[in-house]
């Protein structure tokens, strides 16, 4: 089964071809980043026009370096949300154009879904599993006993993981998005400012807020004290704060659950420091990640997803809205 992936969420344009959930035949990007850096964050409103200018450059690119023929395609797979938008509806919009005018089944994937069935790509799936799902907008820890079978066990009550490094990195002076920069000088410094873990009341939410306070405080203090702050010893002792959370809770939700594999999805799951403890402390289980071409923002997990959701449920339709607040 060929599967025509559509993602335009945030700020990546985005269109794959896969066969069967697996093969990726076309991975095609175009991503804004540039464009947004000087802003220091996506404008939601540049970003819809850009997704405008390029989508059916993307689309026609990905198509031919599948090497197949639109007549091969049985199923498109478009991002319905979460994510802005205006930049929901020019992905959305394109793929019922294309599925018409080709007369293709379309189906409505959420986004989150398509981090967790990023790494199906490359690894096969072991129920029960928990998943990390951490990006830019989101973090969340979700268990699956089957295909699709999704169970929000505990969400940020604030802010997300990826929104945090990239304030911790303005603060430090680093370039939006600042989260790869923040990880790779955490690995040039200690763990030397000490730093809050919340862990609420033992429940699988999170919290962020209060650690990125604190390090905004931190800084401002410092500076009002004409003292200079350590940059790579601030980004090490605030990666060690979050990651000692998001492990922890993960490893205790595995237990309880009695899991065989925990998944990190999001831009986020390319995180070294997060990948390294959580290795040193799964004991058994398994852990898998997807390689960091599908950690962040691209269309093949969204075929992949919409591949699964197709043979659980065939509904499709020309209804599909963007729907900026989706849930799992
Ligand atoms: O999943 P994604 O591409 O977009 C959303 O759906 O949000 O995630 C982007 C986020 C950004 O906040 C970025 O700073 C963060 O992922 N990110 C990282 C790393 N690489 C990307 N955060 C921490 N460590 C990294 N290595
Ligand atoms: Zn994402």
């Amino acid at each position: 089964m060929i599967v025509l992936g559509v993602e335009s969420s945030c700020d990546e344009t985005s269109v794959a071809v896969v066969r069967d959930g697996k093969e990726v035949l076309s991975n095609v990007i175009y991503s804004q980043i540039k464009t947004h850096a000087m802003f220091g964050g996506v404008v939601p409103e540049v970003a819809s026009r850009s997704h405008t200018e390029v989508i059916t450059y993307v689309f026609r690119e990905a198509i031919k370096e599948a090497n197949i023929e639109i007549k091969d395609i049985d199923l498109v797979a478009v991002t319905e949300g979460p994510g802005l938008i205006g930049c929901l509806l020019v992905g959305i919009n394109a793929a019922k154009a294309f599925a018409y005018a080709h007369d293709i089944p379309i189906i409505g994937v959420n986004h989150m879904t398509g981090h967790i069935y990023a790494n199906y790509i490359e690894h096969d799936l072991k129920f029960p599993l928990m998943a990390l799902v951490v990006s830019g907008g989101h973090t969340e820890l979700v268990l699956m006993k089957d295909h699709y079978d999704f169970k929000v066990l505990g969400t940020t009550l604030d802010d997300a993981v990826g929104e945090t490094y990239d304030k911790v990195g303005r603060v430090v002076g680093l370039p939006y998005p600042a989260g790869a920069a923040v990880d790779k000088l955490a690995h040039e410094g200690n763990d030397t400012y000490k730093l809050p873990r919340v862990y609420l009341h033992d429940d699988y939410n999170f919290s962020l807020s209060g650690l990125k306070s604190a390090v905004i405080n931190l800084n401002h203090n410092m500076e009002q004290k004409n003292i200079e702050v350590n940059k790579a010893d601030l980004c090490c002792s605030f990666q060690e704060a979050v990651t000692d959370v998001l492990v922890d809770k993960n490893i205790k939700a595995c237990n309880e659950f009695n899991c065989k594999q925990i998944i990190l999805a999001g831009g986020v799951a390319a995180n070294k420091g997060l990948r390294e403890k959580m290795e040193l402390r799964k004991g058994n289980i398994e852990l898998s990640y997807p390689s960091m071409r599908y950690c962040t923002d691209n269309a093949a997990m969204i075929a992949v997803s919409g591949y699964f959701k197709y043979k659980i449920d065939k509904t499709s339709g020309m209804n599909i809205n963007g729907n900026p607040g989706l849930y799992l």
